[in-house]
């Protein structure tokens, strides 16, 4: 069966098409056709972050262009198409309606299903896009960390999610972009971040970790972006020079210590021995390695998708999609998009 999937939670407009056997064997997983992401990224970097109504706009205009291109890259046109997956929520209401009322038109006017997909899903399961040798078997234990969210869950099957932690204030992506926007690097922070943090020194500034209760899954990130805004005022204040690189580094090491630390102690409450990444932020390269380096010293598999399914995807969406359809969930034509996942 042939899925095409939509996504248009945040500020990308994205659309995949995927090649799936249902009846025949679950254990082939779907394969990616096309994949197509039209970022928004020169019309919100002007503001320095996301315009909400800017980016619904941005997306009426964009998605029939880039479904036609993920159809056109798949050599497939519509009428193939046997089921439509797209992110119903978490998200900007606006975006996540675009996309989602776009979808469901299709499946009434080509009479063919619709699954209304949780985005945090996508994230949890993108590493399924892998290879196989790449991929997990179940069960894992992954952290989702991206803009808008930052949360541990134990991943038990395709369509078993338990939360085990979430942030209580910023997402380390939402971090990331307000360091950015306070040190004047524009937008999105995270990868200018981490570029800038490759020639600081991790060590030359002791920014708080926000560890909360020992044993707490939780995260918190506010307090550190407050004391980089402190340290930054207090700089100007003093007429000194801006370590801009040390700050990125030291700030980017509070964030990945913390992120690499509650991961592993999640591992360890649930017996999991493989961890798996998904986000935005799973792009960051000291995550990445920090993440490995340190599950290899306990003993335990650790698995990163490529950057291009970490970051927002529509190929994860027809995933997603496609399990959530294999159990019997699709949705009505009068379904709503959601902005609050209730997975977490
Ligand atoms: O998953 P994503 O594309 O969108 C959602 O938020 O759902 O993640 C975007 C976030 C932004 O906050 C961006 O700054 C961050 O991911 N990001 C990074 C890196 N690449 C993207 N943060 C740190 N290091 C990176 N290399």
């Amino acid at each position: 069966m042939l899925i095409l999937a939509i996504e248009s939670s945040c500020d990308d407009t994205a659309a995949a098409v995927l090649d799936a056997v249902l009846e025949a064997d679950r254990r082939v997983l779907p394969r990616v056709l096309s994949n197509v992401v039209s970022s928004q990224f020169e019309v919100h970097a002007q503001f320095g972050g996301i315009v909400p109504e800017l980016a619904s706009r941005c997306h009426i205009e964009a998605i029939w262009p880039v479904v036609n291109q993920a159809l056109a890259e798949a050599d497939v046109s519509l009428e193939d198409i046997d089921l439509i997956a797209a992110t119903q929520g978490p998200g900007l209401v606006g975006s996540l309606l675009v996309g989602f009322t776009f979808a469901k038109a299709v499946a009434l006017v080509q009479q063919i299903p619709c699954t209304g997909v949780d985005h945090l899903t996508g994230h949890l399961l993108a590493i399924l896009l892998e290879k196989e040798e790449e991929r997990p078997t179940f069960p894992y234990t992954a952290l989702v960390v991206s803009g808008g969210n930052t949360s541990l869950f134990a991943v038990d099957s395709t369509t078993a999610f338990r939360l085990l932690g979430r942030t209580r204030d910023d997402a380390a992506g939402e971090a990331f972009d307000k360091v950015a926007k306070l040190l004047g690097l524009g937008y999105p922070g995270g990868p200018m971040v981490s570029k800038l943090a490759e020639q600081g020194n991790p060590n030359a500034i002791p920014f708080p970790r926000a560890w909360l209760d020992k044993e707490s899954l939780d995260f918190s990130f506010s307090g550190l972006k407050t004391s980089v805004a402190n340290y930054v005022h207090k700089c100007r204040q003093k007429n000194n020079p801006i370590p801009i690189e040390d700050i990125c580094a030291s700030f980017e090491q509070a964030v990945v210590d913390v992120l690499v630390g509650k991961t592993l102690c999640a591992a360890q409450q649930t017996g999991h021995t493989q961890v798996v990444i998904g986000g935005g932020v799973a792009a960051n390269n000291k995550l990445r390695q920090q993440l490995k380096t340190r599950c290899a010293e306990e003993g335990l598999r650790c698995f990163t998708p490529s950057p291009e399914y970490c970051t927002d995807n529509a190929a994860m969406i027809g995933l997603a999609g496609y399990f959530q359809f294999a159990i019997g969930s699709t949705v009505a034509l009068d379904a709503d998009a959601f902005s609050r996942s209730p997975l977490n």
